[in-house]
């Protein structure tokens, strides 16, 4: 790409000619998200896509996002910048073995985490998100079994939000597993009037330190409509750019990670890049493609979900 180009300008006018609109996540990078139609979180970007009457939709997300957005708007079509933009999360539980490990509980109910892939989801009976899992989950009858994947650490915290024991899979998120107990209570230490907030993709014995745990969109609201001045944020940083926009004069902190780790940024979530979503949307290149017996049994899951979000 010619490195004069004012990328920001020409994603514009793209955005005019193609009739296309940008969803992007808050783990997007700042200029991405300052370009986007819609910034939010998996639920109110599933919501977008089923939504809009743009002729294209441009996923600045992962993967699974746009494989969503595709099976929610199978007519219309959806590029993602780059293809490999994946998720950890979702690779954890590959369709074929969750297949056999699903057939040891005939009488169980499936409930899946939205980060899985579209295969994941012909298996799954109820999507969630972090938004309204509890909710979910708390819409299943007490008496009915349920096998929650792919997340063990959401699924623990759900066990002990709704009392209810479910069978777990166990897949993890490779950013939100990182985070170092030791640092984040150094921190805490160094400043004791901050509140720390978390994701619930995060390990228990993290989760157990914080005084809201939620959502990206819920800690975003929970920096808003709080008293407190500082945060430490346990969750990709990405989401730090729409809270500084939000209230500039209060202070953030990105929770540290482990020594594996120079930062949580997801690698996969950052393979996006101002270019490559101009290229994108010039090319209308790359496309997300689903065969159909997917898009047909896959999107139940989710529309259950979107009928009792709604
Ligand atoms: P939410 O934005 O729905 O909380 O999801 C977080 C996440 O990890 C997305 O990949
Ligand atoms: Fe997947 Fe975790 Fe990245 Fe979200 S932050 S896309 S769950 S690897």
């Amino acid at each position: 790409v010619d490195p004069t180009l004012d990328l920001a300008a020409e994603i514009n006018r793209l955005k005019k000619e193609r009739n296309a609109v940008i969803l992007a996540h808050y783990y997007q990078e700042s200029e991405i998200q300052d370009i986007a139609d819609y910034i939010g979180d998996s639920l109110g970007l599933s919501q977008q896509a089923a939504s809009t009457d743009a002729d294209i939709i441009v996923f600045a997300g992962v993967h699974f996002m746009a494989e969503t957005a595709k099976m929610l708007s199978p007519q219309k079509k959806v590029l993602l910048p780059d293809l490999k933009a994946g998720c950890s999360l979702a690779d954890s539980c590959p369709a074929p073995v969750f297949k056999k490990f699903k057939e040891k509980y005939p009488d169980h109910v499936v409930v899946s985490y939205i980060n899985c892939t579209a295969e994941l989801k012909t298996l799954t009976d109820i999507c969630c998100t972090s938004t309204n899992a509890r909710h979910v989950i708390d819409s299943i009858p007490r008496d009915q079994p349920i096998i929650f994947a792919p997340d063990v650490n959401l699924g623990r915290w759900l066990i002990k939000e709704t009392g209810r024991d479910m069978v777990l899979w166990n897949g993890s998120c490779m950013v939100h597993e990182i985070f170092s107990h030791e640092k984040i209570t150094k921190l805490k230490m160094a400043h004791p009037k901050a509140a720390f907030i978390a994701h619930p993709e995060c390990e228990a014995h993290i989760l157990d330190m914080a005084d809201h745990v939620g959502s990206t969109s819920s800690l975003l609201r929970f920096t808003r409509e709080s008293a407190f001045d500082e945060f430490i944020v346990a969750t990709e940083p990405g989401i730090i750019h729409q809270m500084e926009l939000a209230m500039p004069d209060r202070v953030f902190y990105p929770a540290p990670p482990n020594n594996t780790c120079a930062c949580n940024e997801c690698p996969h979530m950052k393979r996006n890049t101002m270019e490559k979503l101009y290229l994108c949307m010039e090319h209308e290149l790359p496309e997300i493609k689903l065969p159909e017996w997917v898009i047909e049994r896959g999107v139940k899951s989710i529309d259950r979900m979107l009928e009792i979000s709604a």
